[in-house]
């Protein structure tokens, strides 16, 4: 899938986040590399930690569907009540999950602000990752 295409299937995702809390939306979509979609959102509650983001929402169903290869992720968000318009790059624990089944080379993070695309490799992300 293009990285236009897979941004599409991220803004999907986010139009379906569950965020009344923070009120900001975002959506992921995670390609295997076989060429499956995975679509995540952030999922809150109201005692906050328990809340889960787009990113790890789309690896863990991934994750439990059998899946270990993945080629590339899409992610966008921003305030609920409004379309995208600023860069929404994962947060570190994010970048973690990704670091356990993604190379760090060959994984690609793209970015959109509902108008430019940007991407990253995994390593550009979280340089010096911990592993066992
Ligand atoms: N969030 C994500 O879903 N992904 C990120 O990478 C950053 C933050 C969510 C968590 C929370 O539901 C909301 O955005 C505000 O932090």
């Amino acid at each position: 899938m293009t990285k236009e295409e897979l941004v599409l299937e991220a803004r999907e995702a986010r139009k379906i986040s569950y965020s009344p809390y923070s009120g900001f939306s975002v959506g992921a979509a995670l390609e295997t590399a076989d060429g499956k979609i995975y679509r995540g959102c952030n999922v809150e509650n109201a005692a906050y930690g328990p809340s889960n983001c787009a990113e790890r929402t789309a690896f863990f169903k991934a994750v439990s569907e059998g899946e270990r290869e993945f080629k590339q992720i899409a992610i966008v968000g921003g305030p609920s009540s409004d379309d995208i318009s600023k860069y929404c790059p994962p947060c570190g624990v994010c970048r973690q999950v990704m670091s356990e089944f993604c190379d760090k080379d060959s994984f690609f993070i793209h970015l959109s602000d509902g108008n430019e695309i940007r991407t990253y490799t995994l390593g550009e992300l979280l340089p010096l990752s911990f592993g066992l």
